[in-house]
């Protein structure tokens, strides 16, 4: 089979064809799609109608499993694998609470935050549904010098769930919260793999700016947030059945949508891979 690789538009993303994940990869089909997968950020391979396992040795191509960390999402048989139902979810006033409505990176209040996240359509609405993705590494990039040098050394506070998020997080007895890490996470960390800087934004989980007055921090969050998530630097995913598509934590954010008819059925299979812990890109300075 021959690997064929389609960027997916000028910023970010990439389709790869001509490979069948349900079948072990050799050692230099593995490199190549981590090579591709450093640069690309967030690859789309079709057709995969991959089950359980296969869609963890699909996965484990890029890194190792990580257990999910919201144990009643996964599945009976196969623990490291989550599922994202319509059937698990909430209704407020008809509309479904969809898991993840707002860009962010998943896991950031972890010391070590997952470095990658993957999914597999297998049921999917007649219309909406989609998953988007900004480049963060992009939207830092263009970042004016000045500001640049202003969030060169900050960090945030990443905790279970921000006192301004703009959606609900899951809501956890005091014995669980005690037990949820908050880590200081610089605004602009170093890919481990690539060296590229990239902003790191979770509107959802930052508790201001450290150093900060309350006010001053949250504004230049939101400032650099609304930066990022330009359409400039977006991917818009229209699901199909089969589709499987893996994204890189450290150089995007991600969000989920709402907008299809809520009695239609939406399921995909969701696993994260290990990470590391984050490192400021101006680190030695
Ligand atoms: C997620 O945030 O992991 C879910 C994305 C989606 O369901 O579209």
């Amino acid at each position: 089979m021959t690997l064929l690789v389609q960027p997916i538009n000028a910023v970010l993303g990439a389709e790869v064809s001509g490979l069948d994940l349900s079948q072990p990869l050799d050692a230099a089909t593995r490199q190549q799609l981590n090579a591709l997968f450093a640069q690309h950020a967030v690859l789309v391979f079709r057709d995969q109608p991959l089950t359980p396992p296969q869609f963890m040795q699909a996965a484990e191509v890029f890194g190792e499993l990580m257990p999910q960390q919201i144990k009643k999402f996964a599945l009976p048989d196969y623990p490291l694998v989550g599922a994202n139902s319509t059937l698990d979810l909430p209704r407020k006033n008809g509309k479904l609470q969809v898991r993840g409505e707002n860009y962010h990176t998943d896991h950031s209040n972890e010391v070590t935050p997952p470095k990658s996240t993957a999914l597999v359509a297998v049921q999917i609405p007649s219309h909406g549904g989609d998953t988007q993705f900004v480049d963060v590494r992009r939207a830092y990039a263009d970042l004016p010098l000045a500001l640049k040098e202003k969030i060169a050394s900050l960090r945030s506070l990443h905790v279970h769930e921000s006192s301004r998020s703009p959606r609900s997080f899951a809501k956890l007895s005091a014995e669980q919260m005690a037990a949820i890490p908050h880590t200081a996470q610089p605004l602009v960390i170093r890919h481990p793999v690539s060296g590229v800087p990239a902003l790191y934004l979770n509107t959802g989980r930052m508790e201001g700016v450290v150093g900060m007055l309350e006010d001053e921090g949250f504004a230049l969050i939101d400032a650099l947030y609304l930066h990022a998530t330009q359409p400039c630097y977006e991917y818009r995913h229209q699901w199909r059945v089969g589709d499987f598509v893996i994204w890189d934590n450290r150089s995007v954010m991600h969000q989920a949508n709402a907008d299809y008819d809520p009695e239609e059925f939406r399921y995909l299979y969701r696993v994260m891979l290990k990470g590391d812990a984050l490192t400021s890109a101006f680190a030695s300075t």
